[in-house]
């Protein structure tokens, strides 16, 4: 038996990846390389396409069928949030038809077992500050709407033909399991920050007057080696009867733009002073998850805190291809 884990050449699939074959357990990987490259998945079988492209379901009961595949992983997706805004289209055919898709051949051959990666983007700009799994889910751009849509078609998928699913609603993912398989988009904070340095320009922080200690917004960081090992945690819990299906996955703390910024400079040696620029809009304050429920059903906890992040984002950055020279 095999799992097939789909977008498992990218940055969080191949961690996942990694794992599982360091485990000696069977792997298939789909990805049609669009923000990734082979090698970061080494020996393991690649098919690659576009499981949202006409047609895909064919090829997906295919992948199944010649791997003997019992459970499905589920990163591929766009997820660039601007450009979900000015492509709306592009994302629901990319996002929700991929899944649909890729529900349909696991409906056609008896694939029961499902974990998908869904986002903290489902809360949008919440209240609170700290988010449960219940609290109000309402995404305020197409992509955060992608990753609801898709948690509420496994429900269906579920009460219909028995599919058994976990959703894991991201935080923000940093840093490397190993140097080679570092973040190579240039979307989230650290990578961000990496950049700028990279180019001898000064990090950019996006409004220092915001109801928080020093007046950045404060995000609960999740290294990606734990984010990894929690999906190994719910493939386990997939064969027991879990009380829940969408879990929060955070450390249940959070670290200012700031403090980022700062740890950054002290890590790698160089000199991360920011400039201060306007709101974004969209920014809550404050988001944090709360780490509770996935500790409770499935004995999860995320445990690297920013510093080990940091460290390993730079460390993976110094691998890479654009070295910053001290
Ligand atoms: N990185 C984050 O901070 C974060 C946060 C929350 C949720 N997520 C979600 O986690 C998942 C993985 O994110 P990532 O950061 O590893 O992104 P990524 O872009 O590195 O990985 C996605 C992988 O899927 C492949 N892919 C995309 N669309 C495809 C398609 N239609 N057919 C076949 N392959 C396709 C890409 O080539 C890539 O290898 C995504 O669903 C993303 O929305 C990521």
């Amino acid at each position: 038996m095999a799992t097939l884990v789909v977008g498992g050449a990218g940055y969080i699939g191949a961690h996942v990846v990694r794992l599982l074959a360091d485990d000696g357990q069977d792997i298939v990987v789909i990805d049609d390389l669009s923000t990734s490259t082979a090698d970061r998945i080494g020996s393991v079988p690649l098919v690659r396409f576009d499981v949202a492209a006409e047609g895909a379901t064919a090829r997906i009961v295919e992948v199944i069928r010649d791997h003997d595949v019992d459970a499905v992983i589920h990163f591929a997706a766009r997820k660039q949030v601007g450009e979900s805004v000015a492509k709306p289209l592009y994302y629901y055919q990319q996002n929700i038809g991929g899944m649909v898709n890729l529900l349909a051949a696991m409906e056609e051959t008896g694939v029961k077992k499902m974990i998908f990666s869904s986002s903290a983007a489902v809360y949008g700009e919440p209240e609170e500050a700290v988010v449960v799994e219940d609290s109000r889910t309402e995404p305020i751009n197409p992509y955060g709407r992608t990753k609801l849509i898709g948690e509420w078609i496994l429900a269906d998928c579920e009460r219909a033909w028995g599919l058994k699913w976990v959703g894991l609603r991201y935080f923000n993912v940093a840093g490397a399991g190993w140097p080679e398989l570092g973040d190579s988009a240039v979307m989230n904070l650290i990578p961000m920050v990496l950049d700028r340095l990279a180019k001898g320009e000064q990090p950019r922080v996006f409004g220092d007057d915001y109801p928080t200690p020093d007046g950045t917004c404060i995000r609960d960081y999740v290294h990606v080696r734990d984010l990894a090992q929690a999906h190994i945690a719910a493939m386990h819990a997939l064969d027991g009867d879990l009380p829940n299906r969408v879990y929060n996955v955070g450390t249940g703390t959070g670290a200012s733009v700031k403090e980022v910024v700062e740890t950054i400079g002290s890590v790698s040696g160089l000199d991360a002073t920011p400039v201060i620029e306007e709101r974004r809009a969209g920014d809550p304050p404050k988001l944090i998850a709360s780490a509770d429920r996935i500790k409770a059903d499935m004995d999860f906890t995320a445990t690297a805190q920013l510093p080990e992040i940091i460290s390993s984002a730079w460390e993976a950055w110094q691998a890479g291809p654009r070295r910053i020279e001290k």
